[in-house]
């Protein structure tokens, strides 16, 4: 009787822990509209100043974010903030920091899957006598320096990929060029990739790829 006693009791606790495991192992169902406007509430009150209301920053000093993939505005947002311990963030700036730090993992989900949801507004080439040559490099690399072809992670039409490589079409020329400088310098880390490319690049062709990829759509 007790034997049985004791064997029912754990054939209960084991089918309570299971269930425990399932509920926690399975993945949560999160809505992706939820998401989106959770993520706009927070865009329209911490970030729009800035990035726009729509993420088409209005102006060069800030990067537009419409239609950058999800899986990287998040990655960025992570590396904003310093890793407990760390002194330095992977990625250094000062205002995105800040900004950063006072989001939660949800938040910056959110504000991430919001601007992803949006489309980006063309920028255009302006400077002529480099854009032939940003052409080259973002087509064909540099094969003399062993610089790769731009196209071959971000593709031909500067779309990028989800969860791998950032889309770059449409984004201002400055910005660009500030992030292959920062990359070249060490302030940007969070790519060792980047951080190889740049570092063989001179100021003339990142000024030069900057502008063509500002171009493409
Ligand atoms: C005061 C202006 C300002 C505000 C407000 C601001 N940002 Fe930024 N943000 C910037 C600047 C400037 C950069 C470029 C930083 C750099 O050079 O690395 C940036 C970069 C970013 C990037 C990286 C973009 C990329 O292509 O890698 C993300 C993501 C971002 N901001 C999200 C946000 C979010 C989300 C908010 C609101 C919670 C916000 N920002 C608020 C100025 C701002
Ligand atoms: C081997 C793949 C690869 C190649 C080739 C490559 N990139 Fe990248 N690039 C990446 C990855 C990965 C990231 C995202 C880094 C991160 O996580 O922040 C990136 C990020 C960038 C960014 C930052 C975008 C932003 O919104 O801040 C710029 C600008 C960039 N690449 C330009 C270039 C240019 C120009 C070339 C050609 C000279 C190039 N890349 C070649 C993989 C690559």
């Amino acid at each position: 009787m007790a034997a049985r006693a004791v064997a029912a009791l754990a054939a209960t606790v084991l089918f309570a822990v299971c269930g425990a495991v399932q509920a926690q192992g399975a993945p949560k169902k999160i809505d992706l509209a939820d998401r989106i406007a959770k993520g706009q509430q927070i865009a329209s009150q911490a970030c729009a100043a800035c990035h726009g209301a729509d993420g088409n920053a209005t102006g060069p000093a800030n990067p537009k974010l419409a239609g950058q993939h999800a899986d990287y505005l998040y990655k960025q947002l992570v590396n904003f903030v310093p890793k407990p311990g760390d002194k330095q963030a992977e990625r250094v700036n000062a205002i995105m920091m800040g900004f950063a730090s006072t989001l939660s993992d949800d938040d910056k989900r959110n504000v991430a899957a919001f601007y992803a949801s949006q489309t980006k507004k063309p920028s255009a080439a302006k400077d002529k006598a480099l854009v032939e040559l940003g052409q080259q490099i973002y087509r064909g690399g540099i094969p003399g320096k062993q610089v790769p072809s731009c196209a071959g992670c971000h593709g031909p039409a500067g779309a990028g990929m989800p969860a791998q490589y950032p889309r770059l079409a449409g984004q201002w020329a400055e910005y660009t060029e500030s992030q292959l400088v920062q990359f070249r310098g060490g302030q940007r880390m969070n790519s060792a990739q980047m951080t190889a490319i740049s570092a063989r690049l001179s100021d003339r062709e990142i000024k030069a790829v900057a502008d063509y990829v500002a171009g493409l759509r």
